[in-house]
């Protein structure tokens, strides 16, 4: 098995001083985790983040980075600035920016590519409308979006994290069942499994309105490896709870 990941996705929210008590908070209750465990924060608190957790049981990320590698593009963040602020992960794709970003898979594939060549583990969100489920196309929709990104990485496809995050339950309170979910989990594990002879490396993580209490049960399919986690992340006790649901994997697995 597999340890797992535990992803918090602050989205747009905190502030210096709210950062600041939530990762007192966090770093307090996190002593001996089952679970490997970061927070993805806005870009301006990434330092604040590099001050805060350096060598501490927290790791940290950011949300989103550029498709380019430097240049005129006002406003964004590259990834080899994330770099210079220590950040393992960085997510790309979640679909609040390719709904309101107008994002493309082959976009996201570019920012994946961009953060592995900085030595950052992109976190590449896929996922279904509810217009997508209800007319079957789940499957063909989160296996277009995950063969962009494999396609465009080649061999470093065993060093992406994968999060599945079905774009009707994220933010709304609406789960998708542990089952739901660890069917579509099977298909992009085997997607993974065929791209690349180190899958066993890939984390598949559950993400959309998981909190304390579905928790234990979504992390407990065999094919979901940890959660990214938002409003739930912004209450330490609810974080801490979800990463205290995780199995304890032996050292060294
Ligand atoms: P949620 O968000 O947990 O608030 O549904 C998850 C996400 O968007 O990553």
């Amino acid at each position: 098995m597999t340890k797992k990941l535990i992803v918090g996705n602050w989205k747009m929210n905190g502030g210096l001083a709210d950062n600041a008590s939530l990762l007192a908070a966090l770093l307090a209750g996190l002593h001996d985790s089952p679970a490997d465990v970061a927070v993805c924060a806005s870009a301006p608190y990434l330092a604040q983040l590099q001050a805060l957790l350096r060598g501490s049981a927290l790791d940290w990320g950011a949300q989103d980075c550029s498709a380019h590698e430097a240049g005129a593009y006002t406003g964004e963040v590259s990834a080899a600035m994330l770099r210079d602020f220590a950040c393992r992960y960085v997510i790309v794709g979640h679909s609040e920016r390719r709904q309101y970003h107008g994002e493309s898979d082959d976009l996201v594939a570019q920012k994946a590519q961009r953060a592995l060549a900085q030595g950052i583990t992109p976190i590449v969100c896929v996922g279904e409308t509810l217009a997508d489920r209800e007319a079957g196309r789940t499957e063909f929709v989160v296996k277009r979006q995950l063969s962009a990104v494999i396609h465009a990485v080649g061999h470093c496809a065993s060093e992406i994290v994968v999060a599945y995050e079905p774009v009707w339950a994220i933010g709304t309170g609406r789960t998708a069942s542990p089952e739901q979910a660890q069917a579509v989990h099977a298909v992009l594990r085997a997607q993974l499994r065929a791209a690349s002879a180190h899958s066993s490396r890939n984390r598949i993580l559950y993400g959309g309105s998981m909190n304390a209490d579905n928790a234990a049960e979504l992390l407990a399919q065999p094919d979901i490896d940890g959660g990214l986690i938002g409003g739930a992340s912004l209450k330490a006790a609810d974080f801490l709870h979800i990463t205290a649901c995780c199995p304890r994997v032996a050292a060294g697995i």
